[in-house]
């Protein structure tokens, strides 16, 4: 947990006592803690006894000048890795399902981009009515993940479910959060056998759409026919395939993990998330630029006759990114290159200069009717040399390249 952050959430219950063992026990492994009480939470335990053992100011005000100032409720509820709520009350369970923000607790809950755990802390009554029950599952609903509560004796003197769990228990639950989260994959029964079971390839397809205005884009003509049939190919040998699309004509295949994007930005970030990979093919058309700041309105014509002048800034090159020696690298680096001229030389070179292992040259001059048709002809480029293939099939050129990666891969 070194270095992460978490935004803990005091509610208004009797079980507030445990929070500051809590903190103790989350700085011990290195993490660092932002509280925030409700006005309910600091009627439990005090924003003093919170901010010293934290080490840092807690907050419990919505209306704190300075705190806008300086980070504002939005950056707090940001800068976080996880958010926790403990003890989280019925009211505050209530107010998070229904989205109410009137106080700071709620407006970063509503506000987060990060993950919320909860700890559930009331009566066995309250928990038990159809209310609580019915707000807990709109919460289950909306991704909100739960530690506890726990049965046993209440400090009302009743017994049942709504203890809430131990601070103990509650930090196992915050390190099983924070720890890497395992890649979003398919179920292991989905997945196929073969020369690849067990590996994981990353295969980018389609083009990316670069924004001009809020209706304008530049696009290339990639259907992201070849880079669908190599997922569909690699998935039929045992792969488990991230499968990073922009905009593509042709649907993804099943049994592939979809992550879809629109920009070359886009798709370097998607990249970088779903590693690491044992290979990585990059089939996708991305946009070599960008117009440099694309308007949030539409342009409109002036009526001087003289058209706008776009800027244009270099898109994040994925490719010779990837293709960088480090441990992210995956072991076999395949790249595309679409040419129209003197496509053997300007592939090769691309080859070196990327630092890819492979490049899969293709002629997309016009007359051949590749790009956007449904076949073929490639050049693969090695350290062996250059293999031609005939023209074929788009499906039977990716189960050849899917074999050869298999055969590298074993
Ligand atoms: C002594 C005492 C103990 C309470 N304990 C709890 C509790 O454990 N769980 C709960 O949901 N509400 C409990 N409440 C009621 C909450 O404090 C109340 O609903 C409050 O509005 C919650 O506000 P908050 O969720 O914004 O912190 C308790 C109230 C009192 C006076």
């Amino acid at each position: 947990m070194n270095g992460k952050r978490i935004l803990l959430i005091v509610g208004g219950g009797i079980a507030a006592m445990k929070v500051p063992q809590l903190i103790r026990l989350i700085r011990a492994e290195g993490a660092a803690v932002t509280p925030v009480l409700t006005k309910a939470g600091a009627q439990f335990t005090t924003p003093m006894t919170l901010s010293v053992l934290a080490g840092e100011a807690a907050h419990d005000s919505l209306w704190n000048i300075a705190a806008e100032a300086e980070i504002g409720h939005i950056q707090l509820s940001r800068n976080a890795d996880l958010v926790v709520v403990v003890p989280a009350t019925a009211h505050l369970l209530a107010k998070m399902a229904h989205g109410l923000a009137d106080d700071l607790a709620s407006t970063l809950l509503l506000a987060t981009d990060k993950r919320v755990l909860v700890a559930p802390a009331m009566n066995v009554r309250m928990w038990h009515h159809a209310a609580t029950q019915r707000n807990l599952r709109t919460l289950r609903e909306d991704g909100i993940l739960f530690v506890g509560p726990e049965d046993g004796d209440m400090a009302c003197g009743e017994y049942g479910t709504g203890r809430m769990s131990e601070p103990e228990a509650i930090l196992d639950a915050i390190r099983k959060e924070l720890a890497p989260q395992p890649l979003k994959l398919l179920p292991e029964a989905q997945v196929r056998t073969g020369i690849l079971s067990g590996r994981h390839l990353i295969v980018t397809s389609g083009p990316t759409h670069e924004p001009i205005d809020p209706v304008r884009y530049i696009a290339n003509r990639s259907s992201g026919a070849q880079g669908t049939a190599i997922a569909a190919a690699l998935r039929d040998l045992g792969a488990r395939v991230s499968f990073i699309t922009g905009p593509a004509e042709v649907a993804p295949p099943e049994g592939v993990h979809v992550i879809r994007v629109q920009t070359a930005g886009q798709m370097r970030e998607a990249v970088e998330a779903a590693l690491p990979a044992d290979g990585a093919v990059m089939a996708a058309a991305v946009a070599d630029w960008r117009v440099t700041k694309s308007s949030a309105t539409k342009m409109k014509k002036d009526g001087s006759g003289k058209p706008p002048s776009l800027e244009m800034t270099e898109n994040p090159d994925i490719l010779a990114w990837i293709s960088q020696p480090g441990e992210r690298r995956p072991r076999l680096v395949v790249g595309f290159a679409a040419e129209t001229n003197d496509v053997l030389a300007h592939a090769t070179d691309k080859r070196r200069r990327k630092g890819c292992d492979w490049i899969v040259a293709n002629d997309v001059s016009e007359g051949t009717g590749i790009m956007g048709g449904s076949e073929n002809a490639v050049t693969v480029i090695t350290d062996e040399g250059a293999e031609e293939w005939p023209r074929m099939a788009k499906d039977a050129v990716a189960r050849r390249l899917a074999q050869k990666i298999g055969e590298a891969l074993a």
